[in-house]
């Protein structure tokens, strides 16, 4: 009977297999997220996020750094960035060079032999040759063929990077470069040329563009945002075959020859330790051999891309490392880093006791004389909290401990703040507890033009819902209650699990866009009464803590069948920014 079973289980498996090699996720399809999300992925240098999206920089508000360039209208460019935000507006403001301007100068891109104007085999002219000449077939890509039909026009990219009409192309071509891009340039002189010493045996690279279809072209197409069809099989594979990311971006795993991202993006294994940090989480960027992690970003080029464009000679300035380079020097804010590492100590009952420094960022909100709540520090003046923790007309009695360890024994690093202002959510509702979240400012002392609140960090706001994923284990603390009615009176910390749908245990009560919950299997780790408006934080595979979610709710402290209810902080994101400013609080794509 056993045996039977078990068979019977791998049969099914293995025709679940065969018949769906599929790993999107229908659910985050329906956000319709492109290139252009900064839920799933990181804006461009000269691009900032708003509401989700990247969009177009000033470009003043671009690094001061960076060398000089030219725009197909021949107009200088301080840096690349500049000319990059200034395209956002005046699309006809195409990067032409590196360098300064020369009169004459252009850059074209044509195709020959085709039936129709969208296709055929590419010829280029570079902005220093006179020469028309053809791409190498052997390292040629739909992602370079996506940039050559954007150039032209296609925004769609390419159907094909291939020309293959019968009509007696079979030429070689000797001569040909060799052209790498990233995929999503808009021009293809952004892309990086180069000549090989050998290319006798080389074909010339073709493209058959996008045109608009109506129907699907097969029964299995997949749709991109952008309404073109690529095959199902092209999906999750690391490869941006859409032209705008679409069909990597919902993966709940990645093809082999790519890298799975914790926010379910799949990008390509080359992306994995090469010094950017893709994955929103910086996830692959972690675990490397040797130095090669993302604080090293700024060193351009990497030993192994020396080494290939020694045999290969370069035409033209690499503006993709100039594009890195202009990342690194993109503001950086602090956040979200302890001084120690917690060690282990003696546990105590439903939580371990904190130590000096290993939650900088936790604060106590005292009203009267009692430890009320919980709240985080987030930079600046800042202090996040649970609106239940707060009312409107209390404001001058509220008071901010920072450095509190033990409300019995008080330790010489307490700092006692006033408040000067309470923001609580708008929406925030007291019968359902939707939108649980307020925000405290402390006053800053004497005339003083920044708060000074020593020994505290503040945590890492998060940006995107994807950036944890059901089953992480973070870290909740606080000064509340130990089991039901017992007084606690130090700061204590456990571990628990982020937990994926709480509408199981709390059916109506849980409001899946607003909260998130989080626990242990047994129930012994919770947060309780005084907990409230306390950090749940998550840490990122460099140590890095994020604030995940805010104390909010929960039936029943330390029951398995009550998980704890928290405020899901990244659907906050921009009400925060709105009231602290976005440069205090965004680590990247402002
Ligand atoms: C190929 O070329 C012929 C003319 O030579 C044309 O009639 C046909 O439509 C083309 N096929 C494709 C797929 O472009
Ligand atoms: C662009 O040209 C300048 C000199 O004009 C040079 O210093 C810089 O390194 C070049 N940038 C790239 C990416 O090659
Ligand atoms: C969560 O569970 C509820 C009810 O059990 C269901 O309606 C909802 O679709 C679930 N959400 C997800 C993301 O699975």
């Amino acid at each position: 009977m056993r045996l039977y079973l078990l068979l019977s289980l791998f049969f099914c498996f293995c025709l679940a297999f065969r018949k769906e090699p599929d790993f999107l996720i229908k659910k985050c399809l329906s956000n319709r997220y492109t290139h252009q999300s900064c839920s799933k992925v990181f804006c461009q240098p000269w691009e900032k996020c708003v509401e989700g999206t990247c969009i177009c920089k000033l470009p003043y508000l671009c690094p001061k750094g960076g060398s000089s360039v030219c725009s197909t209208s021949h107009r200088l460019f301080r840096s690349y960035c500049q000319l990059k935000s200034y395209e956002c507006l005046h699309p006809e403001n195409k990067f032409l060079i590196n360098g300064t301007c020369e009169k004459k100068e252009t850059f074209t891109v044509s195709l020959e032999f085709g039936e129709l104007p969208s296709e055929g085999i590419v010829q280029v002219k570079l902005v220093n040759s006179d020469e028309r000449e053809y791409l190498c077939n052997s390292k040629w890509s739909i992602t370079e063929a996506n940039v050559v039909c954007r150039h032209l026009g296609h925004a769609e990219g390419a159907l094909y990077h291939r020309y293959s009409n019968n009509s007696g192309i079979q030429m070689k071509a000797p001569n040909c470069l060799d052209v790498t891009c990233r995929g999503l340039e808009s021009s293809l002189s952004e892309c990086a040329f180069s000549k090989r010493a050998n290319t006798n045996d080389e074909t010339p690279a073709g493209v058959t563009c996008y045109l608009r279809e109506v129907e699907p072209p097969s029964p299995d197409s997949f749709k991109c945002v952008n309404g073109k069809f690529i095959p199902r099989s092209k999906t999750c594979d690391g490869i941006n075959d859409c032209a705008d990311q679409s069909d990597e971006l919902c993966c709940r795993a990645c093809q082999p020859g790519s890298f799975h991202c914790t926010s379910d993006v799949c990008i390509p294994e080359d992306y994995r330790c090469n010094g950017e940090m893709d994955c929103i989480l910086g996830d692959d960027e972690s675990n490397c051999k040797g130095e090669e992690s993302f604080e090293t970003q700024d060193q351009g080029v990497r030993q192994d891309e020396v080494q290939v464009q020694e045999r290969a000679q370069a035409l033209n300035d690499n503006m993709d490392n100039e594009r890195r380079k202009i990342k690194s020097l993109l503001p950086q804010i602090t956040c979200g880093m302890r001084r120690i590492t917690p060690i282990r100590r003696k546990r105590i009952l439903g939580g371990k006791s904190a130590i000096k420094d290993e939650f900088p960022w936790q604060v106590a909100i005292k009203e009267d004389n009692q430890i009320k709540c919980g709240g985080i520090y987030i930079g600046g003046c800042w202090i996040l909290t649970a609106a239940h923790c707060v009312r409107p007309n209390k404001a001058h009695r509220y008071q901010v401990w920072t450095g509190l360890l033990d409300w019995i024994k008080l330790n010489p690093e307490i700092q006692i703040h006033k408040v000067n202002q309470l923001i609580i959510h708008d929406q925030y509702s007291a019968s359902t507890y939707q939108n649980d979240i307020a925000l405290l400012e402390v006053k800053k002392q004497g005339n003083k033009k920044e708060c000074d609140l020593p020994f505290t960090t503040p945590a890492c706001l998060p940006w995107s819902e994807y950036m944890f994923r059901p089953n992480h284990r973070c870290i909740v603390s606080g000064f509340g209650l130990e089991e039901e009615f017992s007084r606690v009176y130090s700061l204590k910390w456990g571990h628990v699990n982020l937990i994926a749908n709480c509408s199981k245990f709390y059916s109506s009560r849980f409001y899946e866009k607003e909260m998130l919950c989080a626990g242990t299997e047994d129930g012994s780790i919770d947060a309780c009464k005084g907990d409230s408006g306390g950090p749940l934080v998550c840490m990122d595979s460099n140590n890095v803590a994020y604030l995940w979610g805010i104390v909010s709710w929960g039936e029943n402290c330390g029951k398995p069948e009550f998980p704890g209810v928290y405020t899901k902080v990244a659907n906050y994101f921009d009400w925060i920014s709105h009231y602290v400013g976005r440069a205090l609080i965004a680590q990247y794509n402002v």
